[in-house]
């Protein structure tokens, strides 16, 4: 008789996939979250420069985390992939902290890159989902995600998990991060209907961009790794003021555009972009935090404080590389040629 892992079966519950099940547990997962945050358990302040480090989905984290630093502490901030970092010439910043992401916590050139660190004597923070792992048991300090176990090769609940987590480092203040589960619970209950419309337009397209600018740019990386790796769709993030110096030559009549639009400084340059591409025949899809007149294809989530905003986007791009390959008849939770860690180079 076959082995039959029963924790898989009893862990998938009513859902037919983990990524679904795991992206459902997200506002359960923050309400914790907030609940068990302690103040002041890491001072980021203390030092004069920060490098992270990671790769994939947690790379992007990075990225995004990168512009909050920036902004709200003022700490200059560079973002490595690791494998880049391992191999490069480093250049040791005075006070420098350098935090690796790893939802795994085994990633192999996360891992050589904090062990790196450590022999440039360079203080480490690992922001980790699995306990004792080895990326933990090498840094100086950790911060543990505690998103559960996540099953799906596809990372949702863990991303969101590590952006809460650095969120909280920053703002140091959970208040306002209390209504959070609620808006993502209010996202999953009511933009269902508008995500699958999304979907639908884009199941049969053979490239997809994404286009955002600041921290939607972020945004749009993870989004388009979501499509990639779920519904093998080639997709390609842009920062949008990008797409001019090149990559606007392959757009053409009906090709994709999903913009995402909520940074308020900047929102009108995207808007340009999006009508720079849209005048070339694109169909552009805007996910974004205010009515945007003159696009009608949009899906409009409730306007949110900078360090809070992602965190809705997020989950609607999770929803739809769901619905995306869900359509296509994917191997949702666990894709070609993906493993959950790359335990190897
Ligand atoms: C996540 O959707 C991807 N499958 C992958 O990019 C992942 O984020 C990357 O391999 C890093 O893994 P880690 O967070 O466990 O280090």
């Amino acid at each position: 008789r076959p082995i039959i892992n029963t924790d898989e079966i009893e862990d998938k519950g009513n859902f037919d996939y983990y990524m679904l099940k795991e992206i459902y547990e997200e506002p359960t997962i923050i309400e914790k979250t907030i609940c068990n945050f302690t103040k002041n358990h890491f001072d980021l302040t203390r030092y004069n420069h920060v490098d992270i480090v990671a790769c994939g989905s947690s790379y992007h984290v990075g990225l995004l985390v990168k512009y909050w630093i920036e902004q709200l502490l003022n700490i200059s901030t560079n973002v490595e992939i690791a494998s880049e970092y391992r191999y490069k010439k480093l250049i040791v910043q005075d006070n420098s902290l350098t935090i690796i992401i790893s939802q795994s916590g085994e990633t192999a050139d996360s891992l050589a890159a904090i062990k790196i660190a450590k022999i440039l004597k360079i203080p480490t923070l690992a922001i980790v989902n699995v306990i004792d792992s080895s990326i933990a048991r090498e840094a100086d300090n950790i911060i543990y995600t505690k998103a559960g176990k996540e099953v799906s090769v596809a990372t949702t609940k863990a991303y969101i998990a590590q952006l809460l987590s650095m969120a909280l480092l920053i703002e140091n203040n959970k208040a306002l991060f209390e209504g959070l589960p609620k808006e993502l619970s209010h996202i999953i209950d009511n933009k269902m209907e508008d995500i699958t419309q999304f979907a639908y337009q884009l199941y049969q397209s053979e490239h997809i961009y994404f286009l955002g600018r600041g921290v939607d740019y972020a945004i749009a990386m993870e989004g388009a790794l979501k499509i990639k790796e779920i519904s093998y769709i080639h997709c390609e993030a842009y920062a949008a003021g990008e797409i001019k110096h090149g990559t606007i030559a392959l757009i053409e009549k009906n090709t994709p555009v999903i913009a995402i639009v909520t940074d308020n400084n900047i929102r009108e340059k995207t808007i340009s972009n999006m009508k720079e591409v849209s005048s070339r025949g694109a169909n552009v899809l805007a996910i974004t935090n205010e009515d945007i007149l003159d696009f009608n294809n949009k899906i409009i989530v409730n306007k949110l404080p900078m360090i809070i905003q992602p965190f809705n986007i997020i989950l609607i791009l999770q929803l739809l590389a769901f619905q995306i390959a869900k359509l296509k008849g994917c191997s949702i939770d666990k894709p070609k040629n993906l493993a959950k860690s790359v335990t190897v180079e």
